[in-house]
């Protein structure tokens, strides 16, 4: 019975665990999901964002003090433009998803999300981190030795 517990207590830990993808796993995962210069946007352009903004934790989260806003997950996407997150003044939800969905181990909606904020203008420039980490920088390790 104590084992029985025991083991329930480490599933249950194990599940509410953070995932931090492995840098080819997360290469390999954008890839299949047609994020492979999306609009523009390339492999590397996408992995260099998510190493600046989350160093691809699923469940990063920061709040924005000046504005009350916060980000999300692995592209640490933000909730005055995109998702719900119940708390954020003046929000639009443009993605029409709760941010909470961001913070997934399973990344499909926060590369739904991604693509629908690189549709707009602005496009990859929406990521302060791609700017200040990854514009006119060589990303050619991001993607190297991943097989795509
Ligand atoms: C916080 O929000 C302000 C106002 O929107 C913005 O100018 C600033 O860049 C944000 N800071 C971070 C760290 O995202």
């Amino acid at each position: 019975m104590k084992a029985l517990l025991a083991l329930g207590f480490l599933l249950l830990s194990a599940s509410v665990q953070a995932k931090v993808y492995e840098r080819c796993e997360l290469v390999r995962i954008l890839k299949i999901s047609g994020m492979s210069n999306y609009n523009g946007v390339s492999l590397e352009d996408w992995m260099c964002t998510a190493q600046h903004e989350s160093n691809f934790d699923t469940e990063a989260i920061n709040y924005n003090s000046t504005d009350q806003s916060t980000d999300y997950g692995i592209f640490q996407i933000n909730s005055r433009y995109w998702c719900n997150d119940n708390k954020t003044p003046r929000a639009v939800n443009a993605c029409g998803i709760p941010c909470s969905a961001l913070l997934q181990d399973d990344i499909t909606q926060a590369i739904q999300c991604a693509k629908r904020i690189v549709r707009d203008p602005q496009g990859i420039r929406a990521w302060v981190a791609w700017r200040t980490h990854c514009q006119n920088r060589d990303l050619s390790g991001y993607i190297r030795n991943c097989g795509v």
